[in-house]
């Protein structure tokens, strides 16, 4: 987290606990070990736990169902803190209703055309769940199910590894996929998620994390004041259903060229027909970088009010940015506020929407023997 140690002191005096508590760099906590509480029972019975992790002045707690996020407090620019990512208090409203709150979304995140897709010559029949089409792995995708999770603190970093196995033929997906995500939080407050898969046959994955952000706290209204640059000079545009056309298409000069900061809500209602169709944003950048060996920074959030800034690092080719376009005030989230439109956003790493059909799009494949591996950092600030 880049904070001033002033700003560390002031903080915890704001929180009443002691300054070596909050975090910052010259103040990492270190080593303490994530706390594991009961968080409820599906409707079989199975036990989901909720564990609370902290270092360098980030709080977050994780379900065992869906990875799920189910909140991020970072301090202000007073050392105020405040939860940034929606989420429910219950159980039941993961399970009944949640748009991937704070989820893992797998095996393949976003979109695939009908739920079709040929791999060697076979076709395969996914699970369809929106519309016509499969939207971040079907049905019953990672978001529900439960993960094994294992705690660990060790030097200056805390964390939490999650184990799901999905089995031969799950949601219409071919081979066994044996999916490890690992998220750190590190000395500096940073949040990091590695992402490991392998598979017994040839199948497609595509995993990534959907926490909806809002930096100025949740529930806390609009996130159009918020200003996000985005270092991707092409976007996919899409048809109706939301699958990509195909096309590459230029940002400048559109609504959406990010590649310079600029508040959310500046061109969100431009009668751009790309966002009449997704009621706003709700597409695919083709970040510039494209696949890194490395994470590279793509995107910058800040919300102005409190200071707060998010900066993403992946190694991925694209980045959906959604902006929280079905939010209906039909949800009652943690701090006891419905959801609108435009209450929050996410910021998806991921390979293409649909690549498995789209030839021209990096390829998402993986085959037995390889180790599909990709990571995404959150660095936090003030
Ligand atoms: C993703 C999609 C959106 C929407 C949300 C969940 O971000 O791109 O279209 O489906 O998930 O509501």
């Amino acid at each position: 987290m880049e904070l001033s140690r002033r700003t560390v002191i002031a903080g915890a005096a704001a929180a009443g606990v002691a300054a070596t508590a909050v975090g910052g760099t010259a103040h990492a906590t270190g080593g303490r070990k994530p706390v594991k509480e009961l968080f409820g029972k599906l409707a079989d019975g199975t036990k989901v736990y909720r564990w609370s992790l902290e270092n360098g002045g980030t709080r977050m707690k994780v379900l065992s169902y869906g990875g799920v996020v189910q909140s991020l407090e970072l301090p202000d620019r007073r050392g105020r803190y405040a939860n940034v990512s929606l989420g429910f208090d219950d159980l039941d409203d993961y399970v009944a209703s949640s748009p991937y709150m704070g989820a893992l979304i797998g095996r393949y995140g976003n979109r695939i055309d009908k739920g079709r897709f040929t791999l060697d010559g076979k076709a395969y029949q996914l699970s369809v769940n929106d519309g016509e089409n499969t939207l971040h792995g079907g049905a019953q995708g990672f978001d529900k199910r439960v993960w094994d999770v294992e705690p660990f603190a060790g030097g200056s970093d805390v964390g939490l590894v999650l184990h799901y196995t999905s089995v031969d033929g799950e949601m219409g997906y071919p081979g066994t996929l044996k999916a490890k995500v690992t998220y750190t939080l590190t000395r500096d407050g940073d949040w990091r998620i590695d992402y490991e898969a392998t598979t017994d046959k040839a199948t497609v994955v595509n995993l990534t994390s959907h926490v909806y952000w809002n930096l100025a706290g949740e529930g806390s209204g609009t996130i159009e004041d918020h200003e996000l640059s985005i270092a991707a000079s092409r976007y996919t545009p899409t048809d109706a259903g939301l699958i990509p056309t195909g096309e590459l298409a230029k940002t400048a000069g559109t609504p959406f060229d990010f590649r310079r900061a600029k508040p959310i809500g500046r061109d969100i209602r431009a009668a751009h027909p790309q966002l009449i169709t997704a009621k706003g944003f709700d597409h695919n950048w083709v970040l510039d970088k494209g696949i890194t060996d490395r994470p590279e920074h793509i995107a910058t959030l800040r919300d102005p009010s409190s200071g707060r800034t998010l900066k993403i690092a992946t190694d991925q080719p694209g980045l959906q940015f959604y902006s929280g376009n079905f939010l209906d005030g039909t949800l009652t989230g943690t701090g006891g506020r419905t959801y609108r439109q435009g209450d929050a956003l996410c910021l998806e790493t991921q390979h293409f929407p649909d690549s498995p059909n789209q030839p021209s799009f990096p390829s998402t494949v993986l085959r037995p023997g390889q180790t599909y591996r990709t990571t995404t950092v959150h660095s936090f600030g003030v």
